[in-house]
């Protein structure tokens, strides 16, 4: 399993769904209240997981595009998104999915965001995103951000990382090992230096300064051992980032995650952001 495949992403699709905040995802459905259709365009999409987790909360016909630059994940998405719906009728460039009430139309866009955040299409009512934020650097997010407000879009950005690992119990290493960890996190991952768990306070600046009403909560992973697939892989990324910093030596890496494998849970910090332009901009 490497980076964000499609089987990683498969794997932390509950932990993440157990863990969006849900005052967060009930302001941006009451956004939306009463309409009858809605165009979404979600970054970094990967597989489709933001479209299954929010598609419920919105209005009952939607169009979707999905924006990112790994063909394996959105070949991918066509395919989950297929098992997830009752019913998938596949056209030239759309996916058209019957879920529930929902008829949802699904285009999928490979795109490089780094090179221009600008992506969404004409028409878009909401820009979305799922643990996407953290990669990216202060400098897109600033350029990110005059491109939404521009366009006076709403932002719903959830499982940002927020710099955050713990074991339950608490280990002796784990400020250490988390403060590595973040260090790794800061290097360039396609945007510049990555904001990594500063991204949601960067964010939240930008757009207040924007005009935009912003609002944050928690959405924390807790790994317990339903989780033991995800807890594994994440633990191993952990120690592997941590061990290419050089700022820990082996055994203490190896004791740290021999601890978290027999520990009852790790909690991860994240945190879900949805901003609503100002009513008086421009
Ligand atoms: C952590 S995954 C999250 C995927 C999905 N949003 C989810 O919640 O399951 C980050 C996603 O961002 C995509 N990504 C990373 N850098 C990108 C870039 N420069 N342009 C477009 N997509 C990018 C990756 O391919 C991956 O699908």
């Amino acid at each position: 399993m490497t980076g964000f495949s499609p089987e990683w992403l498969a794997l932390r699709e509950p932990a993440d769904g157990a863990a969006r905040n849900g005052q967060i995802l009930a302001a941006c459905a009451q956004a939306f209240a009463g309409r009858d259709e809605l165009s979404v365009c979600d970054l970094g999409a990967g597989t489709g997981a933001s479209l299954r987790a929010f598609a419920d909360r919105l209005p009952p016909r939607q169009r979707w595009t999905l924006v990112d630059h790994d063909q394996a994940n959105l070949a991918a998405a066509g395919q989950r998104l297929t098992a997830w719906a009752e019913r998938a009728e596949a056209g030239e460039k759309e996916l058209v999915l019957s879920h529930g009430e929902r008829r949802i139309v699904v285009e999928r866009a490979r795109r490089d965001l780094a090179i221009e955040p600008h992506c969404w299409p004409a028409g878009t009512n909401l820009v979305t995103a799922s643990a996407l934020f953290d990669l990216t650097s202060g400098g897109w997010i600033g350029r990110f951000v005059a491109a939404l407000a521009a366009d006076r879009l709403p932002l719903l950005a959830t499982l940002t990382f927020d710099g955050e690992i713990v074991l339950d119990p608490p280990h002796r290493l784990d400020a250490t090992i988390a403060g590595a960890f973040r260090a790794h996190q800061e290097g360039d991952k396609g945007f510049g230096p990555a904001a990594g768990g500063h991204a949601t306070d960067i964010l939240a600046v930008r757009l207040r300064n924007a005009g935009y009403a912003v609002t944050v909560g928690d959405s924390p992973w807790r790994l317990d051992p339903p989780m033991e697939g995800l807890r594994a892989a994440f633990l191993d990324g952990v120690a592997a980032a941590v061990a290419e910093t050089g700022l820990l030596d082996s055994g203490a890496i190896a004791a740290w995650l021999a601890a978290g494998l027999a520990a009852q849970a790790i909690m991860i910090g994240h945190r879900d952001l949805f901003a609503m332009p100002g009513q008086s901009e421009r």
